[in-house]
């Protein structure tokens, strides 16, 4: 039995003795589904300067250029399947409610892969909104149409330019989703997987988690900022990992 396969013995045990769990995603989980991570080898942050198309200013400056790029991805996206992670952890919150689900990605697959319960937390690749948040559109509205008939699209309310609903570099989280992944970072258990811990807020949950006195887990093929802090590294592909606890949680 490898070094892996006990030490995932051993969290499975820890949680079958009923510890609540959190799990913290990044875009290393929609990896084996085929959707671009930021800062692999192929990442969108080596071919693009986020400064340039994933900040409020660069929206200012050429939104054609903006929503080309988001249009891209959802058409990429669009093309892409949930993975084993998303198909655990959806079968796992449908047992078991105590599981809480924080994403920092905006690419659905959670959702569709069932999860329907997740705190996202930078927003959905999938909602649009008015850009000049006009009085009369709603907050968000879900528009999945691939491709976009009009590039850029506009708010059906006030007719002006709609942006992604998503949040960019130099804009804060919702407080109300900062508050709900706050309160889920208070489990027994915290997971970190396929992330880069490099974004904040979303990497300041780990470590709020850890002073909190929870058991901290790392799922990433290469070391992070957190490798170091956490009590569990498992150094594997995050499709792999959820796979094999969900045969050793579903075996119990
Ligand atoms: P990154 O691209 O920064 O990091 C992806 C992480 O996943 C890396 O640490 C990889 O080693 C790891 N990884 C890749 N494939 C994996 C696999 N199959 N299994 C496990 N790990 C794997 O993505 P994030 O950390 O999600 O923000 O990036 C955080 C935020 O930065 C994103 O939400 C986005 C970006 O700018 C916004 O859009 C606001």
């Amino acid at each position: 039995m490898g070094e892996i396969d006990r030490a995932l013995e051993g969290l499975a045990r820890r949680i079958g003795a009923g510890a609540t769990v959190t799990v913290l995603t990044g875009a290393g989980v929609s990896a084996a589904s085929g959707v671009p991570t930021f800062r692999g080898a192929d990442g969108l942050w080596r071919q693009h300067r986020a400064e340039d198309l994933a900040t409020p200013d660069a929206f200012a400056r050429n939104p054609q250029l903006v929503w080309a790029w988001y249009a891209w991805r959802r058409e990429r996206i669009a093309a892409c399947q949930p993975n084993r992670t998303h198909q655990v952890l959806a079968a796992w919150k449908a047992r078991d409610h105590t599981l809480s689900v924080v994403t920092q990605n905006v690419d659905g697959l959670h959702e569709r892969a069932g999860l329907a319960d997740l705190v996202r937390l930078h927003g959905s690749i999938w909602h649009l909104r008015c850009w000049a948040s006009c009085p009369t559109s709603p907050v968000r509205w879900r528009d999945d149409r691939v491709p976009l008939p009009e590039i850029p699209p506009h708010c059906p309310h006030c007719h002006g330019l709609a942006r992604p609903d998503v949040v960019w570099f130099g804009e804060p989280l919702d407080p109300a989703v900062l508050d709900a992944a706050s309160r889920a970072a208070a489990s027994d258990i915290f997971v970190s997987a396929g992330t880069s811990s490099l974004v904040y807020p979303a990497a300041s949950f780990l470590p709020v988690a850890r002073a909190r006195g929870a058991y901290t887990v790392e799922v990433n093929i290469d070391d992070t900022p957190a490798s170091d802090t956490v009590d569990l590294v498992l150094r594997e592909r995050a499709e792999v990992v959820f796979d094999r606890l969900e045969q050793l949680l579903g075996a119990r």
